[in-house]
């Protein structure tokens, strides 16, 4: 089982976005996932077209980490419900739902005993080949709770000076901290959001990108596109909506998963 963490430490980048795409991927090549979502705002949780009342927030179960069995605990994505009829069964998305109640972890001097809740739940989790942690975009106590739990960062930055910066520091937070409370954490890669072909600038931050993180910068980058927030309104896979500019959007997330599963 893969657990990855999607994080920056610069907010509005695309961690949630790139955790929906991935999740999207995930369920159209049969990888059968669960989505964490740290984030207290849980746009995931909403993305993933969750019913509502369904399953236990993570609030809760990080409140109850010794004793829960998150298996009784997930709900499950909506998105499933949207396969053709002979693939539901076998196809496998369930989310740990957001809420605001696990806003009572965030804070910046976390204790090392709750930042290991997380990682104590998904030590007792089987039958998914991949965990995503959706994480919120600072390194206070939910990001660290996430990150002891996980194998790998998965970075998402733009290509602007300011994320460029965001991702060196993000860089470093890891290597700190996988130093101090977890040997096992490695920066998975870099997924770059939101390029557009036609601006010098771009350009200039992805040549930047290349010789600053090397193999870690994976490939495709994800472009622009205009249909995403329609996407995401619609809470909707992105394998299932029409037309050519989302489907090379899907493409791209199926050629990232198969690097990181
Ligand atoms: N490739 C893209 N093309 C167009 N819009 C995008 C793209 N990626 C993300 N967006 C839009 O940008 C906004 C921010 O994205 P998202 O919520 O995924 O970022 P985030 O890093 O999770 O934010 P936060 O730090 O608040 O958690 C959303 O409205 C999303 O629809
Ligand atoms: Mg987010």
């Amino acid at each position: 089982m893969q657990i990855l963490s999607v994080s920056s430490l610069k907010g509005g980048v695309g961690k949630t976005s790139v955790t929906m795409g991935l999740a999207s991927a995930a369920l159209h090549q049969g990888v059968r996932t669960l989505v964490v979502d740290l984030d207290p705002h849980a746009d995931t949780t909403t993305g993933l077209a969750v019913s509502r009342g369904t399953g236990t927030e993570v609030g809760k179960l990080l409140r109850d980490a010794k004793r829960a069995d998150i298996h009784s605990h997930v709900a499950r994505s909506g998105w499933v419900d949207l396969l053709p009829e002979g693939r539901r069964a076998e196809a496998k998305l369930d989310v740990v739902v957001g809420s605001a109640l696990s806003a009572m972890y965030d804070r910046p001097d976390i204790r090392t005993r709750d930042m290991r809740r997380l990682k104590l739940l998904l030590d007792r989790v089987s039958g998914y080949d991949l965990v995503l942690i959706d994480c919120p975009p600072s390194l206070s106590g939910l990001t660290r709770i996430g990150w002891a739990a996980s194998a790998g960062v998965l970075m998402v930055a733009e290509p602007s000076l300011f994320s460029v910066a965001g991702t060196e520091r993000t860089m470093r937070a890891i290597r700190m901290f996988s130093n101090e409370y977890a040997p096992q954490l490695t920066s998975a890669g870099v997924v770059v959001n939101r390029t557009r072909a036609d601006s010098a600038e771009h350009e200039y931050r992805l040549l930047e990108m290349e010789r600053l993180y090397k193999d870690k910068l994976m490939i495709p980058v994800l472009e622009e596109n205009p249909f995403w927030q329609q996407i995401q309104g619609a809470a909707y896979p992105v394998h299932q909506w029409p037309g050519d500019q989302v489907r090379d959007l899907a493409r791209s997330f199926d050629q990232l998963l198969r690097q990181l599963v």
